[in-house]
């Protein structure tokens, strides 16, 4: 069993995998349109994370991990638990950075608009201005894009995802960090 990560479970990884591929999905745009009450921010305060929404030009790296062999029901019940915030799992096509690799299925995890958490879209500057000041239990929203925009650039140099960095630019001038 394989689950692609595209967030969070790009740079936070917390449970345990035996393989790990860099690759992308298509049909998807990364946004950070799903709302964050239980790890970046508070149901008062909701920060903003990342989710996957439909378009077909669209295109999305990100890491795919192969689950421990026998222990694939343990460690998905806790991927669960840990996003729990709205999303629900679907099954993608990952095509590896290495073209001459085989593509093959994944699940992700992916908060649809129709999730209690879910924010949609608004004006960078107003994404931007509830990132900079959003703070929940799992530590500042900043530090989740900021966190982001590293891996994925360190992943993959080539990457264009003008959402992503220009939030991350956004938040680095309002912030000074
Ligand atoms: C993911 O990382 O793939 C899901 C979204 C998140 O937890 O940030």
């Amino acid at each position: 069993m394989w689950v692609f990560g595209y967030g969070s479970l790009i740079w936070k990884v917390d449970f345990p995998f035996e393989e790990k591929r860099v690759g992308y999905i298509t049909g998807f745009s990364r946004r950070f349109w799903q709302g964050s009450t239980d790890h970046r921010g508070v149901p008062e305060k909701p920060g903003r994370v990342v989710t996957l929404v439909e378009d077909p030009k669209g295109c999305v790296w990100g890491v795919a991990y192969k689950l421990p062999v026998g222990k694939e029901k343990e460690v998905k019940e806790y991927l669960d638990f840990r996003e729990k915030g709205g999303y629900r799992t679907a099954t993608v096509t990952f095509y590896q950075n290495d073209p001459s690799e085989e593509p093959f299925g994944t699940l992700l995890y992916i908060g649809t608009c129709d999730n209690p958490n879910y924010l949609g879209p608004a004006p960078l500057e107003v994404i931007a201005e509830q990132i900079c000041y959003a703070v929940g239990p799992s530590g500042r929203n900043t530090e989740y894009l900021f966190e982001l925009a590293n891996s994925v650039r360190s992943l993959v140099p080539e990457a264009v995802d003008e959402h992503l960095f220009s939030l991350e630019k956004l938040v680095r001038d309002k912030t000074g960090l």
